[in-house]
Parts: C-alpha cells; sequence; structure tokens
C-alpha cells in the first residue's frame, strides 16, 4: 500500500478545493446494458454532478437509436460518447446533428456529421468540455488522434478548465502513450473504451485521472456483452454469423468516477465503479 503524496489515486495538492464528481459508464451493451445503467443511476445518480457513458453498443450490441439515447439521456446520463460503432445504425445520420448530447469521434474528416467534442453547462455555471476519439492502432481508417488534440484542448479550455476525453481503442500501449500526450496538453480525465473489459491501472498521472478501459456495461455472461454461441461459432468455423446481444438477466457495471478540481482542472482523484445486479421481467419495460 503506498501511503500520502505518493498513493498514485489521489492527487494531494488539489485536495480541500471546490471540486466536482464525475461518473464514467464504459460500453453499454444492448438492453441489458441499456437496463443495468437506469436501475444503477436510479439508486446512484445523486452522488455524481456530471454523468458520461460511451453508447456505441446500446442498440442490440451494434449503434445507438435516437429512442435509445432519449431512453439513456432520461436516466441521467449527460453526455454520450461512442467510436467506432456509433455509425451501425442507419438512423443515426438523421438525428445526430439535432443530438445535443451525443458526442462522436473527432478524427473524421470534417464533412462527417455530428460533433467531435462539446462543452456542458452544469446549473451552478461550472462547464465541461468532453473529446471522444478513436485510436489508430488495430482499428479501422481514420484521420489520427495525436494531430489535433492539442489544438482542440486549448479551444475548450478558453471556456473552461475541466476537460474530459473517452479514448476509443484497442491497443494499451497506444491508449496508455496517448493518455500521456493528453495529460501534458491538460485533460482533466481520460477514460478509455472499446475491449470492454476494465483494467486495474487507474491513476492520477500529471494532474489527470486515467484508466486504459473502463469495461462494459451489461450481461455478465457471454463475451465482451454478446452472447457465447454466435461468439464460439466463428472461432470454430471462421464463417461470419450475426452476433447477438448475452441475455441473462444477471448484468454487471463498470464505470469510472473522478473527482475533480473546478478552479485548475487537476483531477483530485479516481475510482472504479464495478456493480452486479439481476434484471427481473416485471421491470424490463423502459421508459
Ligand atoms: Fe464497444
Ligand atoms: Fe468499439
Amino acid at each position: 500500500m503506498i501511503r500520502g503524496d505518493k498513493n498514485p489515486l489521489f492527487n494531494k495538492n488539489t485536495m480541500d478545493k471546490q471540486t466536482i464528481k464525475i461518473l464514467f459508464l464504459g460500453d453499454i451493451v444492448g438492453k441489458p446494458g441499456r437496463l443495468a445503467v437506469r436501475d444503477f443511476l436510479l439508486q446512484n445518480r445523486q452522488n455524481y454532478d456530471f454523468v458520461i457513458a460511451n453508447g456505441e453498443n446500446a442498440s442490440h450490441g451494434f449503434g445507438l437509436t435516437q429512442k435509445n439515447y432519449d431512453n439513456l439521456i432520461s436516466y441521467g446520463i449527460n453526455c454520450i460518447t461512442s467510436g467506432n460503432h456509433i455509425w451501425d445504425k442507419r438512423e443515426i445520420f438523421e438525428y445526430i446533428n439535432n443530438a445535443d448530447k451525443l458526442v462522436r469521434p473527432f478524427n473524421y474528416p470534417d464533412s462527417v456529421l455530428g460533433a467531435g467534442y462539446r462543452i456542458f453547462e452544469l446549473s451552478n455555471g461550472i462547464k465541461i468540455g468532453v473529446i471522444n476519439a478513436l485510436g489508430n492502432v488495430f482499428m479501422g481508417y481514420t484521420d489520427s488522434p495525436w494531430t489535433k488534440i492539442k489544438q482542440i484542448t486549448e479551444e475548450i479550455k478558453k471556456e473552461t478548465p475541466i476537460v474530459v476525453m473517452d479514448f476509443h481503442a484497442e491497443a494499451t500501449a497506444e491508449k496508455i502513450c496517448f493518455g500521456k500526450y493528453c495529460s501534458d496538453a491538460g485533460i482533466s480525465a481520460f477514460f478509455g473504451t472499446h475491449t470492454h473489459v476494465p483494467t486495474a491501472d487507474e491513476k492520477i498521472m500529471n494532474n489527470m485521472a486515467y484508466i486504459t478501459d473502463a469495461g462494459y456495461c451489461g450481461a455478465i455472461d457471454g463475451v465482451i456483452g454478446m452472447e457465447y454461441e454466435t461468439s464460439l461459432n466463428r472461432f470454430l468455423t471462421y464463417l461470419p454469423e450475426r452476433f447477438e446481444v448475452a441475455e441473462s438477466a444477471d448484468v454487471q457495471i463498470n464505470g469510472v468516477e473522478a473527482e475533480i478540481d473546478t478552479a485548475t482542472g487537476y483531477a483530485v482523484n479516481i475510482k472504479r465503479v464495478y456493480c452486479v445486479s439481476n434484471i427481473k421481467e416485471n421491470e424490463e419495460n423502459e421508459s
């Protein structure tokens, strides 16, 4: 156990100032994920000033319908980030420009619809910038996340010192290295997503809350939120088979909470959140 100012989960220099607490929820996978998040926020929403969740898999594992976007916002989520799967439901192209709480990765060409970062304002006037980016390693083709990140951060910092990053990427080394680069740019909290498996490396890095991956919210059984059998068949036969969402009633929440100093934008502490519950049949109707 590391004590005092050497503990990587706390930033001693920023204690005792005014802070806000941000909850970040990892990729929400299908209906089990949506209901897990609904039930978790019903009990815990009041503990947080601002809630961000990755919604790229929220609609049957692939993409985000407008209905599910509205559902998730109604549960108390302030900002939905995304990733490579955000384009999987075609209706996204119809509503993304009106979805003012949705952020898609910024490193697409300028002609692509939606916003790569947004600034949100709490009722007390405190502002929070949220950026979403895609990694380049073992991912599809996009623009580099590296070239514009300092410029975007500077732009947000004209309005607020609090800047949060959802870095949606596969390779751990790319995530750690980009995390360090983002801490140099003055980002307050950096949450990795996409692998759906939470990592145990949360820490304060150069005044920034950091974790390589926040994990996912969804059915516990299965393979990263999807049904075991269809995943297995693809490995056994190499044939394409449509993935289905794992439908077990046992669900998990994986997330991270970070406290941020409102004056400096420095992270004060970071803590992983893990919760399991059971979705009962009679509670399954979504609002
Ligand atoms: Fe995902
Ligand atoms: Fe992804």
